[in-house]
């Protein structure tokens, strides 16, 4: 039984997966090539490049998976850490925690610093975690630039002052999966040691491709690391022949995707891409100031300064059943928006504005949010929709 058809389009407001471009969906609709195609080598030489620029680096080297965000997480636990050893997990919310999992679950011992709900990562913590670590015991620090189900962005800059200043020679690692693309990161001036990211949020690609940019000294301690490792070593990946790059056949039609990505994004400018993301989140930010007049949803993120530019997260008051307003929101007014996270399920909803997306979309999707808020009885200022239009016409 095939489904009724939707007239019109379904507005994609997750934060990643997210919509892909016209470009993006032709580029990826070629026939599979032989591997020695000199077309292969081509397209993955021009992802590498292009990682690389966008993530402004100049020394990093970019390992490409066949995988999703949990794999590349993998990837630096594995290649960072032996079984035994010790990293540091500044407290983000879901995301950190799931990641301290996946390194315990890997063997690895895990220093947690406190997350405050609806704040950033307190750098200070941070410090006093590595002063605290007076045998250097401590690896490397796991920090997730954007926290997607909190929605808070964390200053990346300030981790890199905290190792700093305990005087600690724990690698940076930095979580760029929701970030890149959509809020400007430097990676080399950041004094960024691994940057690790997927597909399929800023990069406007779908899930099935993730990256690791990894610097000299980052490169040098996974060579001193003496864990058993395979797929995801970073040594046996570094070839030129494009099989050995993989740890086998890679998956070309999503890296055609994501050479024509890449290019969406320099064409447009990385600045020009960083300020509509702004202007975008800003329009989010403003009807969220009107819906939570109404007394029932409010920001999550409690700090204005660290809401991120990619993803919403909105508080839900008591007995809103966040299950029916998803549904209400993508059945009957065909926005697709994301519920709570971890210790947030069943509390918020999210709406995702990171990716190939304008005005006119965003305004329809909160127009969407705000009619299935409205059709579900949940008291929302008036005026919520309004600001958005407001704060656009103003900009
Ligand atoms: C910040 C962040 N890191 C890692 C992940 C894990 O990525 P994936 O779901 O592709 O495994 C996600 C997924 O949403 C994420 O938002």
């Amino acid at each position: 039984m095939t489904a009724p058809r939707i007239p019109g389009r379904r507005f994609l407001h997750s934060p990643g997966p997210t919509p892909l471009p016209d470009a993006v969906l032709h580029a990826m609709g070629v026939q599979p090539m032989d591997l020695a195609d000199p077309r292969v080598d081509a397209n993955i030489a021009a992802v590498e490049r292009g990682l690389k620029r966008l993530l402004h680096s100049e020394a990093a080297e970019i390992f490409l998976y066949a995988s999703n965000g949990h794999g590349v997480w993998e990837a630096a636990i594995e290649n960072l850490a032996a079984p035994g050893q010790v990293l540091l997990m500044p407290g983000t919310g879901h995301f950190s925690e799931s990641w301290a999992l996946q390194a315990e679950g890997l063997g690895r011992r895990v220093v947690r610093t406190p997350w405050r709900e609806g704040w950033p990562i307190d750098a200070e913590a941070v410090e006093q975690a590595l002063r605290d670590d007076r045998s250097h015991e401590v690896q490397a620090v796991l920090a997730v630039h954007t926290d997607t189900a909190s929605g808070v962005t964390s200053d990346i800059a300030a981790i890199r002052r905290a190792i700093d200043a305990a005087r600690h020679p724990a690698l940076l690692v930095a979580d760029v999966v929701a970030s890149l693309g959509a809020a400007p990161f430097a990676m080399d001036a950041l004094g960024v040691d691994v940057a690790l990211g997927a597909s399929q949020k800023g990069l406007m690609c779908p899930p099935g491709v993730g990256f690791v940019a990894v610097n000299g000294k980052a490169l040098a301690a996974a060579q001193r690391n003496p864990a058993p490792r395979f797929y995801w070593d970073w040594e046996r990946r570094r070839s030129e022949v494009s099989y050995r790059k993989f740890c086998g056949t890679p998956p070309q039609n999503l890296l055609f995707g994501l050479e024509a990505a890449l290019s969406l994004l320099f064409d447009e400018g990385l600045d020009s891409a960083w300020a509509r993301h702004a202007r975008l989140a800003g329009a989010v930010q403003a009807a969220v100031e009107g819906w939570r007049e109404g007394g029932r949803v409010d920001f999550f993120a409690r700090d204005a300064a660290s809401r991120s530019v990619s993803v919403t997260t909105i508080a839900l008051g008591e007995g809103i059943d966040v299950d029916a307003l998803r549904t209400r929101a993508r059945e009957r007014f065909q926005v697709a928006i994301a519920g709570g996270l971890g210790p947030l399920a069943g509390r918020a909803f999210r709406i995702g504005h990171l990716g190939d997306s304008n005005a006119a979309v965003i305004l329809g999707a909160l127009a969407g949010v705000e009619a299935a808020l409205r059709s579900l009885g949940v008291a929302v200022g008036e005026g919520g929709v309004q600001r958005a239009v407001r704060f656009l016409a103003a900009d």
